[in-house]
């Protein structure tokens, strides 16, 4: 977990609105190792998934640049798998097929057809979908259809995974169980991940290093945190742990103290399209 492989440079992201130019991003800089776990944790509407989504070559920086692996990232690609905050999958296709779909994508020329077959049957199984494979994205709840864009995602054997908070919207047993197993499956491949979220105890128990967003427009990196604990890590053991808790209270006094000063501090490149624009979630709970 040493070699530099992502890095944002000067990222800024403006977007065209009928009042004019709404700069959602402003100089954001990250240079990321491979294997690492990225969390990025600030209010709603802050710019968290326009950061994932340049990482994933969905949309270009209007300034500055994103390279993986000595490469400028310009357009979306295999090794950079996406988990979307709406699950996103094609509603023609069956559960296994949504997931085959990926597979064939990147092991078509790789792997046998029984192999990926059951390779398809296995990341299925790891997010406890099996028993819905030839169910069509209509017929399944919205977790369910989560956890799928989840096996899709694992399935392609990404070497950055990007995940826009993937376990929103499931129960907190589940979410536990998947939680567990990303950080096993993290720890086996090595792959390097960017997760969202806005839970500061799953940021605290899965994350390297949180990253936390100052609210838009013009949001930028406000704290980056180190998470120094061993792994592997048990979620029992650790909800006492001093430090763990100290890591929890840091990024809690970010969100809802350091934010603020932040925020009355840094005059922003606001604007009458930023201003309209921009929706803040003001509820204040573990999740936020
Ligand atoms: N295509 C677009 N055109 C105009 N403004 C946009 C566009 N996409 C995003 N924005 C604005 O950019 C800002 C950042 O949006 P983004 O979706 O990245 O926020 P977020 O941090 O992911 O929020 P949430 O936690 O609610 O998902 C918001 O103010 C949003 O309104
Ligand atoms: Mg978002």
């Amino acid at each position: 977990m040493t070699k530099l492989h992502l890095e944002l440079t000067g990222v800024e992201m403006a977007f065209d609105t009928p009042k004019g130019s709404f700069i959602a991003l402003d100089n954001i800089n990250l240079k990321i190792k491979k294997g690492e776990f990225v969390s990025l944790i600030g209010h709603s509407g802050c710019g968290k998934s326009t950061v994932l989504n340049i990482v994933a070559g969905l949309l270009q920086a209007t300034k500055g640049g994103c390279i993986l692996d000595g490469h400028e990232i310009n357009s979306p690609g295999p090794e950079r798998a996406v988990v979307f905050q709406n699950h996103a999958l094609m509603p023609w296709l069956t559960v296994y097929e949504n997931v085959e779909l990926a597979v064939q994508q990147v092991f078509r020329k790789t792997m046998e057809k029984q192999e990926r077959q059951d390779w398809i049957q296995h990341n299925l199984e790891l997010v406890n979908m099996a028993h819905a494979a030839n169910k069509r994205p209509g017929e399944i709840s919205g977790g369910m259809a989560q956890r799928v864009g989840i096996a899709r995602a694992l399935a392609m054997k990404p070497s950055v995974l990007l995940m826009d908070e993937p376990f929103g919207a499931l129960d907190a047993l589940t979410r536990a169980q998947l939680q567990d197993s990303l950080m096993d499956i993290q720890q086996d491949l090595n792959n390097t991940v960017i997760m969202i979220t806005h839970d500061v105890d799953e940021a605290v128990l899965l994350s390297d290093r949180i990253i936390m967003m100052t609210n838009g427009p013009a949001a930028a990196v406000g704290e980056d945190l180190y998470i120094d604990l061993q792994r592997p890590r048990n979620r029992v053991a650790l909800a006492n742990d001093p430090t763990y808790v100290r890591y929890r209270q840091e990024v809690l006094k970010f969100l809802y103290e350091k934010q603020r000063k932040l925020e009355s501090i840094a005059p922003r490149r606001a604007n009458k399209a930023a201003e309209a624009s921009t929706e803040r979630n003001t509820g204040i709970t573990a999740r936020f």
